[in-house]
This record gives structure tokens, C-alpha cells and sequence, in this order.
């Protein structure tokens, strides 16, 4: 009786967490993942293939970039067909092997859902534009030109220069938060609702995990379309969207009921995950959550660890900040990288870009890793006749192009690094030769090992996973926190200098183990060297 009352509390405990919460998250460029068919761009074939790559690197979920049917005017990010899949990555019958290969691991599969815009050749927009008394006129945003015929309001389009872009044929403009490609849909016309819900509902249908979902926070525009306010800070020199604050063409009070309606859908199949894209300051960013009666997102995703400088300062502050505005039923989560910022070894350097892998897997919250930082890819160099982002031609004076953090992942030391037989779409890193998975896998003190160690310490210990997280005043440099689970404490000491420091240990304890360091495996010091990262196992002082 006692044994099986036990057994029943581990089972308690275990289905209380959701595998999100302990899980590491992991995200596929599908593009420059693996080519199998010799064109120069990943396919789902290429991504099966890789995926006990993906096991033995130790991460939880896979979330690809979008794959669905789409002219690549923005990569995938302009969808004409919500429920197919792009010939160039495969086919329907190619992502269900895919998922039940990703499902035989273990592992989760979240797709990319794009629900703020389609492509301007989805059905939909080609109806809506056909004319102005189109039954799917209204399921995009058109209005009148001002008298002098001029755009409606002053909205800025992401990728720069007006949101609106006429349509002479029908005599109206219609609004695109990114390029004029990428439509805007309708989110207050219940039909559109309907239809992205059945979106939804063909993919969990078919076994999905979940969804990282594109720009949550842009869905639904101010009813009125006022101007935005300008940007006083503003300057040519910096990326154009931010020439107008977004006060009503983002975070209106509507998209929050839209969003709970995507968790309850969510819900009703079960345990899955919903990631929510969104960039907001703390408290409007908390609100992505919805209430314990009413969730949204499981995760609205947090950009911090990328905009914030790199000092200890700045970076004690964001963490404190943001665990202060995690509501009570909440579960915070971290992203270093992506598919839209540059590479983090890139902006910081290698030395702590692996002190950034650390700080990255052992904050409480659910970590996403980009693909190729766990090989610390940094600088690229892409000449512009090879620079492919839409993002680089709009602003070609702002350093805003992506393409440095998209190229194909460097395998080995085979030709084009064993991504492609053919021309890969964007160069390689140039480094690719010695900066490859074979190369680093066989490297004891590689980046790659460093990230696989870190990923079994956070699998073997709870602490890391799910245990409270305080932080720990330190000299100036090193940032520095003690986490903690039932008896396990573990303090993580971050040096983000390139000098070596002295570092505290909170009063009533000792070190008893080294569990891990960004360098070299070494004893018990009271010092932290250059450039190090080092995660403690504490004992309480006799
Ligand atoms: C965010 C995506 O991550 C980015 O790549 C894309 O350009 C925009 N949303 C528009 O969909
Ligand atoms: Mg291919």
C-alpha cells in the first residue's frame, strides 16, 4: 500500500509538469537543415534523416520554421496554402513520416503557424483583391486612400516604408505589417476565425505537438486605424519600422480573447503547447498568459537574452524583472537565438557565447536553442550578390539582413559540409571545414560537447529544470544564481569578463562538486577563470 501510495505521488508529480516545462526546445531552419534531394535546400526528408542527431544532442521538441506551400517571398513566412506542404520540402506523406520518426524518439514536433498575414497568392487574397464586393473582400484589411490620396494612416511595415500598398484595380489600399507580399488578414471577421481555427485543427488532427505561432501580438489593429505616434529617437541609421511606436497596429485588448480561443482548441486535444511570438515590455508581455480560468499562450516567448547588452548589470536586471511579472500559474522561457537575430557568437564572441549556452540552459524556464549555435557559428561573411533576405534589399543602408544567422548547417568536412550535394541557397559558414558536427563531436572540448553536457546536467538534474531560481550578489563581471529543488542546490557562477574573478558562496554552504565548467573540467577554486562558466553542486557547511 505504502509502495503503491509512493508510486502514485511520482506519477502525481510527473503529470502535474508538462514535458514543456522541463523540456528543451530546439528550432529547425528547414532550409538550411539538411538537403536530401540535391537542390541546395533542406527538405523534411533531410530533417528525418538528422533527427538522432537531435537524440543525441539531448533536446526535447523540434519547432521547424514554416513549410508550407509559399513563394519564399519572406522565406516561408508568406503561406498560400495553411494545409499542404511546399514541394520543395516534401509532401504531406513526407511530414507524417517525419512525425511518426519524431515520435518514435521521444521527441515533439511544433510546426509554424502564420496567422497575422498570408501570402498574396493564397486563394483568399487573390478572391479578396478580385473585387470590392468579393465575399472574402473583408477577410483582409482594405480601405479608402486619404483625400489626397495618400495612405490611410502612417503605419510603418516592418521591413520598412508604408504598411499600405494600393491596389489599382480595385481602387483601395490594403495593410501589410511586413512586405506587400504578406497581406494582413481580417482577425474581427468571425469566417477568418473559423478558418485558421480549422488550420489548427488539420495539423493536431494529424499528431502535432503544438505551434510556435507567427507575431501573435500584431493580430488585431485599433478598429479606427489612428496614426501611431513617431519615434523621437528615431534615425535613418536604424531599422525604419521603428520610426512610429506600434501603439495601434499591435497588442490591441481584442487579440487577447483570440488567443485564448487557440489555447482552448489547443486544449481540447490534449497536452499541447502553444508559443506565442511576442515582443513586448514585461507587464503588457505577461498578459499572453490570459488567467488560470482563461489561458493563451503556454509561452509567450522572451527576446530578452537577445536585446540586452551583455553585462551583468543589464542582465541581472532582465532576469529579475521578468520572474517578478511571471504570474503565479505561469512558466517563463529563454531564446538566445534565431532565425532573425544575429548569431549570439556572432555578437558576444565565441569564448562567451558559451557561457551565454550556459546561462541559457540552466535559467529557470524552458530554453529554445536555434539551430548551429550549439556549434557557436559566428560571423558570417555573405557577399551581396549571395544575401537572399527580403529584409537586407528593403533597407540596404541598416545592417537589419538575416541571412547571416540562416546559413545551412555545417555536418562535416564532406563537400558543402555534407548539407547538399548540390549549391546550397546561402553560403556555409566560412569556417565549416573545422566548425562542423563530425569535428566538434569528436572534440571533448568542443562547443557542441559543451552543449550536449549541459543538456544531460538539466535532464539529470531538477534543479536546473524546474527548482526556484535566487540571484546571488557577486563581484562586478560575474552574474551569479543559485538554483534550487527539495535538497539539491546548485550555484551558477558566470564570469563575462576576460579576466578571472573571485566569486561568493552563499553564507552556510561549500562547494562539494564541479558539475560543470565552459572550460576545461577542473577542481574546486575559489576563483572563476576568464571567460568561464561553472555549474556547483553546494553542501551545507558542518
Ligand atoms: C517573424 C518571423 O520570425 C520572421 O522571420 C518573419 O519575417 C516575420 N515574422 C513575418 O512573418
Ligand atoms: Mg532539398
Amino acid at each position: 500500500m505504502a509502495v503503491r501510495a509512493l508510486i502514485a505521488g511520482i506519477m502525481t508529480d510527473l503529470h502535474a509538469r508538462p514535458w514543456w516545462e522541463r523540456g528543451t526546445i530546439y528550432q529547425i531552419y528547414p532550409r538550411s537543415f539538411q538537403d536530401s534531394d540535391g537542390d541546395g535546400v533542406g527538405d523534411l526528408a533531410g530533417i528525418e534523416r538528422r533527427l538522432d542527431y537531435l537524440v543525441d544532442l539531448g533536446i526535447d521538441a523540434i519547432w521547424i520554421s514554416p513549410i508550407f506551400p509559399s513563394p519564399m517571398a519572406d522565406f516561408g513566412y508568406d503561406v498560400a496554402d495553411y494545409c499542404d506542404i511546399e514541394p520543395m520540402f516534401g509532401d504531406l506523406a513526407a511530414f507524417d513520416r517525419l512525425l511518426t520518426a519524431v515520435h518514435a524518439r521521444g521527441l515533439k514536433l511544433l510546426l509554424d503557424f502564420v496567422p497575422n498575414h498570408t501570402s498574396d497568392q493564397h486563394l483568399w487574397f487573390r478572391e479578396s483583391r478580385a473585387s470590392r464586393d468579393n465575399p472574402k473582400r473583408d477577410w483582409y484589411i482594405w480601405r479608402d486612400a486619404k483625400p489626397d490620396g495618400g495612405p490611410p494612416n502612417n503605419w510603418i511595415s516592418d521591413f520598412g516604408g508604408s504598411a499600405w500598398e494600393w491596389d489599382a484595380a480595385t481602387g483601395q489600399y490594403y495593410l501589410h505589417a511586413f512586405l506587400k507580399e504578406q497581406p494582413d488578414l481580417n482577425w474581427r471577421n468571425p469566417e477568418v476565425r473559423e478558418a485558421m481555427a480549422n488550420v489548427l485543427r488539420f495539423w493536431l488532427d494529424r499528431g502535432v505537438d503544438g505551434f510556435r505561432i507567427d507575431v501573435l501580438w500584431h493580430i488585431v489593429k485599433d478598429a479606427a486605424f489612428p496614426d501611431n505616434p513617431l519615434n523621437p529617437d528615431w534615425t535613418p541609421a536604424i531599422n525604419a519600422r521603428d520610426e512610429v511606436f506600434q501603439t495601434y497596429s499591435t497588442d490591441q485588448p481584442e487579440a487577447h480573447a483570440i488567443s485564448a480561443d487557440m489555447r482552448a482548441l489547443a486544449d481540447s486535444y490534449g497536452e499541447r503547447v502553444l508559443i506565442g511570438e511576442i515582443f513586448l515590455p514585461n507587464e503588457a508581455h505577461a498578459r499572453w498568459f490570459g488567467t488560470p480560468e482563461r489561458p493563451q499562450v503556454h509561452l509567450p516567448f522572451n527576446f530578452q537574452l537577445i536585446e540586452t547588452a551583455w553585462n551583468v548589470a543589464k542582465l541581472r536586471q532582465v532576469i529579475a524583472d521578468y520572474e517578478a511579472s511571471i504570474p503565479a500559474f505561469g512558466w517563463p522561457n529563454w531564446v538566445i537565438g534565431s532565425h532573425d537575430a544575429p548569431r549570439i557568437a556572432a555578437r558576444i564572441g565565441e569564448a562567451q557565447a558559451r557561457v551565454a549556452t550556459m546561462l541559457l540552459l540552466t535559467l529557470r524556464g524552458t530554453p529554445t536553442l536555434y539551430q548551429g549555435d550549439e556549434l557557436g557559428i559566428g560571423q558570417v561573411a555573405i557577399p551581396h550578390d549571395r544575401m537572399r533576405d527580403p529584409q537586407y534589399f528593403r533597407q540596404p543602408g541598416v545592417d537589419v539582413g538575416r541571412d547571416r544567422s540562416r546559413t545551412p548547417m555545417p555536418w562535416d568536412a564532406s563537400a558543402n559540409a555534407g548539407f547538399s550535394t548540390g549549391e546550397p541557397w546561402l553560403p556555409l559558414n566560412d569556417d565549416w571545414p573545422t566548425r562542423n558536427v563530425a569535428v566538434q563531436g569528436a572534440d571533448a572540448g568542443s562547443m557542441l560537447t559543451l552543449t550536449r553536457d549541459l543538456l544531460a546536467l538539466r535532464r539529470a538534474h531538477d534543479a536546473l529544470s524546474v527548482g526556484s531560481i535566487t540571484l546571488v550578489e557577486s563581484e562586478d563581471d560575474v552574474l551569479s544564481y543559485l538554483r534550487q529543488h527539495e535538497e539539491e542546490q546548485l550555484l551558477i557562477v558566470l564570469n563575462l569578463s576576460s579576466s578571472d574573478h573571485a566569486y561568493r558562496v552563499p553564507d552556510g554552504y561549500d562547494v562539494e562538486t564541479v558539475l560543470a565548467s565552459t572550460k576545461a573540467p577542473r577542481a574546486i577554486d575559489s576563483r572563476i577563470a576568464a571567460d568561464e562558466g561553472l555549474v556547483l553542486r553546494l553542501k551545507r557547511t558542518a
